[in-house]
């Protein structure tokens, strides 16, 4: 074990240093919008084929057993998935093993088309480790993605991120609780869960249905499908206590698995659009946090899964401890390379370690108050 590791961390960091000197040099000078289409035709490509997919597995890929656990009765080899919204159209489904996810997001998928909002949409804020998002939920939409993700065998779970429409007409709350319906109800035999997006600061009435009484009606019209995923909620770091205790209240009345914690942030001072990587952590930290207590004070017990900030193995460890059973990001990965996936998955094992754990769930909200 101990010679394997010492082999994995020696090629890791030099996969992670060919990024820093060569690739992101040439990356951060391009417009960010089209690097990542770039690399998305990059990773479609490689996961076309079996070679393509063994030799990303060669370069990127660490696993661990004491990494792997039953969650929401879905095994994960490791608790590291990829956030919604760089995949958002599924064509990387089959190349996310290979650079070590656990698990991925697909998404937000709408059920119509969607071309996203007009303008200069990704912004880098290098000194912040933080992106300016504001994309407006872009996506070849329900019909086209079901297709696509059908056809995929995929060795790790996807999760289907599912908002409504970017439209005007999506604003009337039956229009738009139709769109969630039909979503969902199109996934039913490709994903392995699904992740209810109420918290996308950059589309029409994208944030209606946090609205506790709109809330209601989302979690039990997904509910009344009787799905055979789990459904799990994405909330914004930007809530009020008072809102988040209601949608717990409402979540666990309905059944509803869990919570993604959290989508970007809105309170910054950048205009519209949201904000995620370094600028949003600390409120994540704090929504997680809030939501794990919340939860227990409750009884209820909810998989909490934690995404905002992710750097480094400390950054994904300190929201295991918080409570979170999964994590997830996407910045650390832009601003650190691919090989961050499995940086941060050797760097658990041996965090697991130090702390006398022997597996990753006695790790999960060992830090809980
Ligand atoms: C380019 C980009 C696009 C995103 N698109 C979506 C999306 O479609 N749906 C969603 O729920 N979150 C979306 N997000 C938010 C991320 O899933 C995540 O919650 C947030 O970025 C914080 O994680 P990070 O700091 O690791 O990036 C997007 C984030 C980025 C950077």
């Amino acid at each position: 074990m101990m010679h394997n590791d010492t082999l994995a961390s020696a090629r890791i960091r030099a996969v992670n240093f060919a990024y820093a000197h060569l690739a992101k040099p040439i990356y951060f000078r391009r417009d960010p919008e089209r690097v990542h289409n770039d690399l998305l035709a990059a990773g479609s490509k490689l996961g076309s084929s079996g070679l393509g997919m063994r030799l990303a597995s060669a370069v990127f890929d660490h696993q661990d057993g004491r990494l792997a656990q039953q969650v929401m009765g879905i095994r994960f080899r490791n608790p590291v998935g990829l956030s919604a919204g760089f995949d958002k159209n599924g064509t990387n489904a089959s190349i996310m093993a290979s650079v070590g996810f656990g698990f991925s997001e697909v998404g937000s998928v709408t059920r119509n088309p969607c071309a996203g909002n007009p303008g200069t949409r990704l912004k880098r804020l290098p000194e912040d480790r933080s992106i300016w998002v504001h994309l407006g939920l872009n996506n070849d939409g329900a019909d086209a993605i079901h297709e696509r993700l059908w056809r995929v065998v995929h060795r790790i779970p996807i999760c289907i991120s599912v908002a409504k429409t970017n439209s005007p007409e999506t604003k009337d709350s039956d229009v738009g609780l139709a769109d969630y319906l039909y979503t969902v109800k199109r996934f039913g035999d490709v994903a392995d869960m699904f992740d209810l997006n109420i918290s996308c600061p950059n589309a029409f009435g994208a944030k209606d249905f946090a609205d506790p009484s709109l809330f209601e009606q989302l979690a039990s019209g997904v509910m009344g499908l009787r799905p055979r995923q789990p459904i799990l909620v994405k909330l914004s770091p930007d809530l009020d206590e008072g809102n988040m205790d209601r949608i717990v209240e409402i979540a666990a009345d309905n059944g509803i698995s869990g919570f993604i914690c959290t989508n970007l942030t809105e309170r910054h001072g950048e205009g519209s659009g949201g904000l995620s990587g370094k600028r949003v952590e600390a409120a994540s930290n704090g929504t997680l946090s809030y939501i794990s207590r919340r939860s227990r004070e409750m009884g209820a017990r909810f998989t909490l899964v934690g995404v905002g900030g992710i750097f480094s193995a400390e950054d994904a460890y300190r929201k295991i401890r918080i409570g979170a059973s999964l994590v997830e990001l996407i910045t650390g990965m832009i601003y650190e390379g691919p090989g961050l996936i499995g940086a941060i998955n050797l760097g658990l094992a041996k965090l697991l370690e130090r702390d006398g754990f022997s597996s990753i769930s006695q790790a999960v909200g060992a830090d809980a108050r």
